[in-house]
């Protein structure tokens, strides 16, 4: 038997992807921008077998011991992007294959979980077929998922994903390596429960809000900012740009047709908590994606005391602490 293990890391946005201009193709309506997570990652373990017919997902949470065989509509985009993938490598052979993989976080909780496993099953699908393919590739494969953001996860540290003009440039490189800045994710778990609203069905109805016309307009202004901020590493300006994007694909969200808002209670204090621990001087900044949980960027030397706030905070139940990352790689071979 043959056996892969890929080691995918989520990633979070600076810039977010909201809206598909091509929801077969996952083609964005703009430009985004993300840094791959050390501590939030996917272990996708991929055994090959010569009975087709076996075809089998097996999924472990953070929190248990042991895998659940999946049967439900997450085995079935396995099976679709399994498709996918025969079709991008122009291969027509078939064979039967079981997938472990586990979570070092909670997922479906805004915490790019599908990002992790499918940027993780493009590399193993890919290396089961023999397929040496470019990262550039791999990126527009793993677009190819349905999961869009997995795109971000395949390069290293810092991911600028083009939206392109179709299919073959619309994919994510490395603006920067993990070395060039020492930002800190603080994901703080206020919620380990499942989203109820996937973020492909909310893409689609992002076009319905009226607020969604701004938000492409400030957008091309906001992206070239971003990226000036990021190459000066002038965090204040960084900083503030990442939280109006946050609180503008929120506004989209909470705005469009049927309406979907991730935020609980929990998110809107964590939010006035942040704010207030700026005012007196601590640099913190929000980010929150499909889900109550937030993210907090920092920098490395604010870290410790950031942590020692919220730690204290009844409505946090854990805290991951997360520095720039690698992408997705392959971690064993076994033939
Ligand atoms: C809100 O379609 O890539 O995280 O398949 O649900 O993981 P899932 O997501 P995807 O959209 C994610 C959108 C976002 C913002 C972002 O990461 O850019």
């Amino acid at each position: 038997m043959k056996k892969i293990i890929v080691k995918s890391p989520a990633n979070i946005a600076f810039i977010k992807y909201w809206g598909q201009r091509d929801s077969k193709l996952i083609l964005p309506y703009n430009d985004s921008f993300s840094m791959n997570l050390s501590d939030c990652y996917t272990l996708v373990n991929l055994e090959i077998y010569e009975n087709k017919n076996i075809k089998q997902l097996y999924i472990k949470d953070y929190q248990s011991e042991n895998y659940k065989n999946s049967k439900d509509e997450s085995l079935n985009k396995v099976l679709k992007f399994f498709q996918t993938t025969k079709k991008f490598l122009s291969k027509d052979e078939e064979f039967g294959f079981k997938i472990f993989s586990s979570n070092s976080f909670p997922k479906k909780a805004g915490i790019a979980s599908s990002a992790s496993f499918f940027s993780g099953l493009a590399m193993a699908f890919t290396r089961a077929f023999n397929k040496k393919i470019s990262p550039k590739k791999l990126s527009i494969l793993a677009r190819l998922s349905g999961s869009g953001s997995a795109c971000r996860s395949i390069p290293d540290g810092f991911c600028w994903w083009s939206k392109g003009t179709k299919s073959d440039d619309s994919f994510a490189f490395s603006l920067a390596p993990l070395s060039y800045w020492n930002l800190c994710d603080l994901v703080l778990i206020l919620s380990t429960a499942e989203k109820k609203v996937s973020s492909s069905d909310g893409h689609q109805k992002a076009v319905t809000s009226s607020f969604f016309k701004y938000r492409l307009l400030e957008l091309n202004k906001r992206l070239k900012e971003i990226k000036n901020a990021f190459l000066k590493k002038d965090f204040t300006k960084f900083g503030k740009l990442l939280e109006e994007d946050a609180l503008s694909m929120h506004m989209t969200m909470m705005t469009q047709s049927p309406p979907l808002y991730y935020w609980s209670g929990k998110t809107i204090e964590t939010i006035k908590k942040v704010i207030n621990l700026r005012k007196s001087g601590l640099e913190v900044y929000f980010t929150i994606d499909a889900g109550e949980n937030i993210h907090l960027i920092c920098q490395e030397n604010d870290k410790g005391k950031i942590y020692d706030y919220f730690i204290r905070q009844p409505e946090v139940i854990k805290i991951i602490k997360n520095k720039p990352a690698d992408g997705t790689r392959i971690i064993q071979l076994i033939n």
